[in-house]
């Protein structure tokens, strides 16, 4: 089992999630540019980002190394090969050494091609710092300089970790989904965790080893957490509707791929049947639904900023639940269309980010009643709780009555989940709103 901390601002220390991913090879988008990757060495001496202690003089910590070091689950990530878990879902696999395949290797380490490791380089370092920052072998020169602007960096192959949607790509390649690194139902029943992404609460929970502050503001713009919560929803949709619709244009087998769909749509016992109309979905009973959570809060958000966008979410949104009913090519023509719709959304995000009022509209929404009975299934309650948390942080309305740790109480696992302890959890956070 992972522990999966829960941001800031709540009491509940930890909560668990149960299973989750699969990849095919392929690099993260900041393991695509053409440098030399040198090694988290390179930039770890106590006079550049291995200090101690932070520095309080400089524009930047300088212990950035310890904190992904000691606290970081990147420095980790190799080692989670090596580990019991990952040598056991591996031998399920029948992929040989978790450390030697590929698949394996693609997230949980900085895994560019053998001619762009520099001497330094060394795969055991997991995600380290290039992984996310890009091969340094272009700018580290000017970097060490100090002279050196935001833009001079970028133009170099630094990656600029701090746009909203650059960063979420680069998370959600490895943490969600991506049309050429994809997270298969065949790990997850071989062992691995389920994954659940959400960009404020992950940068967060990291820990973030930045240190937002006047200078900072000089140098890039900064975000608040609702905010990139809102333009990860975007990108995690469009990744995951991209990914979705190329397994199906390429799907050779009876079965779609399985991970693409709300676990619990399939994960339940029927001793006791409790199907449910899900209005939002427009499926019946025992059809198995795809995975729409980031879809459902980014209506949330339509419906507070572009309500004809927010139609048009709802619309093909059911066109593509009913086109597994139609087959492989329905599905991915409806999911195409999608992506294209959530693209706009996402431009229109990061041209206008949502301000105080789109804030309130988006929570109201969130937290309403009948937002909880349309989406009744645990993909979409994990997202609303996560949601609500990030709008709530940012609008400094984390309630003090504990109904937002019920929330999470009420999503700490997908098998225990019931709709309706979400549900009645929600409706306690709705009155503490009043
Ligand atoms: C698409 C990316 C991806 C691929 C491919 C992938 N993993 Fe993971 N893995 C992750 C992420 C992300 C996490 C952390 C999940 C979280 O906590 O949210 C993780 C977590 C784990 C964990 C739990 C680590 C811990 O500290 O508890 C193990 C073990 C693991 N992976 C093993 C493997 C093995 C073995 C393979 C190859 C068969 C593999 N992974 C392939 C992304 C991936
Ligand atoms: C999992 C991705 C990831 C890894 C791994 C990572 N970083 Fe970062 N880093 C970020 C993000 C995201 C930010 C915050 C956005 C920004 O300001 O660019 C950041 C910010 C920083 C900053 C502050 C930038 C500023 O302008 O104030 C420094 C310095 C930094 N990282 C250095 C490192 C070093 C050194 C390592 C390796 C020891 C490392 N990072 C590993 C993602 C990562
Ligand atoms: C190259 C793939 C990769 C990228 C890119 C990446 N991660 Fe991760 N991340 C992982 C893996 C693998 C783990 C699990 C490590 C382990 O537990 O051993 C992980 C773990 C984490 C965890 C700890 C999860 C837990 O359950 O405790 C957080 C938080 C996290 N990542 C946030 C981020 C954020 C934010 C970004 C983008 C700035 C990001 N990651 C980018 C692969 C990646
Ligand atoms: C369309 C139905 C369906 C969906 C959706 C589905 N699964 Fe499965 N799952 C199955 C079937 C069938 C098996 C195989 C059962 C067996 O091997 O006996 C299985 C097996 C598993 C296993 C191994 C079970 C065991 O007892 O060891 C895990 C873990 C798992 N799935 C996790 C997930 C997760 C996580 C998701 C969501 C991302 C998911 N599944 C979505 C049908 C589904």
């Amino acid at each position: 089992m992972i522990s999966f901390k829960l941001r800031k601002g709540s009491v509940l220390a930890a909560t668990t999630l149960l299973f989750s991913v699969f990849g095919f090879n392929s690099a993260s988008h900041a393991q695509e540019n053409e440098a030399i990757h040198l090694g988290v060495q390179t930039c770890a001496a106590s006079t550049c980002h291995g200090a101690a202690q932070p520095w309080q003089n400089s524009i930047v910590s300088q212990n950035e190394f310890i904190v992904w070091n000691n606290h970081d689950a990147h420095s980790k990530a190799y080692q989670a090969l090596l580990s019991d878990r990952g040598k056991r879902i591996a031998a399920k696999l029948g992929i040989g050494p978790a450390h030697e395949s590929q698949t394996c290797l693609a997230c949980h380490t900085d895994n560019v091609p053998a001619e762009l490791r520099g001497k330094n380089f060394d795969i055991t370092e997991g995600v380290g710092c290039e992984s996310c920052h890009g091969g340094a072998e272009n700018w580290l020169g000017t970097h060490v300089s100090g002279v050196s602007s935001r833009d001079i960096l970028v133009a170099a192959g630094m990656y600029p970790t701090e746009d909203p949607v650059a960063r979420a790509e680069l998370c959600v390649s490895c943490h969600q989904a991506n049309p050429d690194k994809l997270v298969t139902h065949r790990l997850l029943s071989a062992g691995h965790p389920r994954l659940a992404f959400e960009l404020d609460t992950f940068s967060v929970n990291q820990p973030a080893h930045v240190r937002i502050d006047d200078d900072y503001r000089q140098r890039k713009p900064a975000h608040d957490g609702a905010n990139l919560w809102a333009v990860g929803q975007a990108v995690a949709a469009r990744q995951q509707l991209r990914a979705l619709a190329k397994s199906m244009q390429s799907k050779a087998n009876l079965f779609p791929e399985f991970t693409f769909f709300e676990c619990g749509s399939c994960h339940h016992s029927y001793d006791n049947a409790q199907w449910q109309a899900q209005p939002g979905v427009g499926l019946g009973p025992g059809e198995p639904q795809l995975y729409d959570a980031n879809l459902v809060m980014l209506r949330a958000i339509a419906a507070a900023v572009t309500p004809n966008t927010a139609a048009k979410l709802k619309t093909q949104t059911r066109v593509l639940h009913r086109a597994t009913r139609q087959g492989a090519g329905a599905v991915a023509r409806a999911a195409s269309t999608l992506a294209d719709t959530v693209d706009g959304l996402t431009a229109q995000l990061t041209q206008t980010p949502l301000d105080q009022t789109a804030l309130q509209a988006t929570l109201a929404t969130l937290t309403s009643r009948q937002h909880a009975a349309e989406y009744a299934d645990f993909g979409a309650a994990e997202q609303t709780t996560m949601a609500i948390a990030a709008i709530m942080d940012t609008l400094g309305q984390t309630p003090a009555d504990g109904s937002l740790d019920r929330l999470y109480t009420a999503t700490k696992s997908p098998a225990r989940f019931s709709s309706r302890g979400f549900t009645n959890a929600l409706a306690q956070l709705r009155e503490s709103l009043k």
